[in-house]
């Protein structure tokens, strides 16, 4: 039977999954990461503090494993992230950092690691989460130091370092619009306006079961295609209460379905990636005590009605 893949395909889409290196030494779930899934993410291999763990030092190891691995599996990559606020090396957070000296640091990161990337990532990742969920700029030591204009300079820098990759800024609780959506439907604009090398913007979609299902998506995304940007759902997960009930279930796939409709009935929402696959490996329960079950395969790798209904969406 056709895959995830094949079925996304059909409609000019990818359909994604992340993974994490420590995962790759279980086979049963390599084989259902490199089959049904035709994009990857790095959930962690790329971020700073792998990929640079002391000044001027990279380490490409984590990284270079998943990419190797998807190229195996004639996959792409979504590259996962430069500039975030977490995450980051000891070396960088430790110190009080003038703003030219910050500056000199950030370019040298994104540059390295764009370049060493260069032709092998379908996009990046390049700004995470810059902005609170009331739509004012998140105090990072990015901002606090550089000021707002540190997006603009990260972008044109990982432009320069690979004209091909497509750029992104990323963020979760976006979905709806709201103003944190506004915040960034704001800065995509005055960004494209002035020229910046901006592509997409990134819909993490990290959703909870108790918070309800964000039910402007589908216009909020068309308004960033408004823009001339691509949009992605990037993270997606729907996480729950424990223990999991059949009707939660059933809810669940519900909003799988809902939310790749919305996808597909966007021109340029390009795919929808699942922050991992399987309950085995999802970030939810370190995060959330007592919630998880938030991906469409089981802990024992079975696929749950989340699955179904993926496909249903996708046929
Ligand atoms: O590497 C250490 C290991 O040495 C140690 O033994 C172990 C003990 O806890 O921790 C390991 O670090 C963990 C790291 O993942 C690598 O596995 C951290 O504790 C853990 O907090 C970290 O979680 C990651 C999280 O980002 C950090 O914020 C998740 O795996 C990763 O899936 C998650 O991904 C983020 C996206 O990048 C951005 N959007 C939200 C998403 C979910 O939080």
């Amino acid at each position: 039977q056709p895959t995830l893949a094949d079925l996304a395909r059909r409609h000019g889409r990818y359909f994604g999954s992340a993974t994490d290196n420590p995962e790759l030494t279980d086979s049963a779930y390599t084989k259902i990461l490199g089959s049904e899934f035709d994009m990857i993410t790095p959930g962690n291999g790329m971020k700073w503090y792998a990929t640079e763990p002391r000044q001027g030092v990279f380490d490409w190891t984590a990284g270079d494993q998943i990419v190797n691995l998807a190229r195996e599996n004639h996959q792409q990559v979504r590259a996962h992230t430069l500039v975030w606020h977490s995450q980051l090396p000891d070396w960088l957070t430790s110190k009080q950092w003038t703003a030219d000296a910050l500056r000199a640091v950030l370019r040298q990161h994104i540059t390295t690691e764009v370049r060493h990337y260069r032709g092998e990532v379908y996009s990046w990742d390049v700004v995470n989460e810059a902005f609170n969920d009331d739509g004012t700029y998140r105090e990072s030591l990015w901002y606090k130091t550089l000021g707002p204009g540190y997006i603009a300079d990260a972008l044109r820098w990982a432009h320069e370092a690979d004209p091909h990759a497509r750029l992104y800024l990323n963020d979760y609780n976006i979905e709806a619009t709201g103003p944190k959506s506004d915040a960034y439907y704001a800065l995509a604009k005055n960004l494209r306006a002035e020229g910046v090398p901006l592509d997409g913007i990134g819909f993490q979609t990290h959703l909870a079961l108790q918070y309800g299902y964000p039910t402007t998506i589908e216009g909020n995304l068309s308004r960033f295609s408004g823009l001339g940007l691509d949009t992605a759902l990037t993270e997606a997960d729907v996480r729950m209460r424990l223990p999991a009930t059949d009707a939660m279930l059933a809810e669940q796939a519900d909003w799988y379905r809902q939310l790749t409709q919305a996808c597909l009935a966007v021109r340029r929402c390009v795919g929808i990636t699942v922050w991992d696959y399987t309950d085995k490996y999802s970030w939810i329960p370190g995060v959330f005590p007592g919630e998880g079950a938030a991906l469409p395969w089981d802990e024992q790798l079975n696929p749950k009605p989340a699955y179904q209904a993926l496909r249903e969406a996708l046929s």
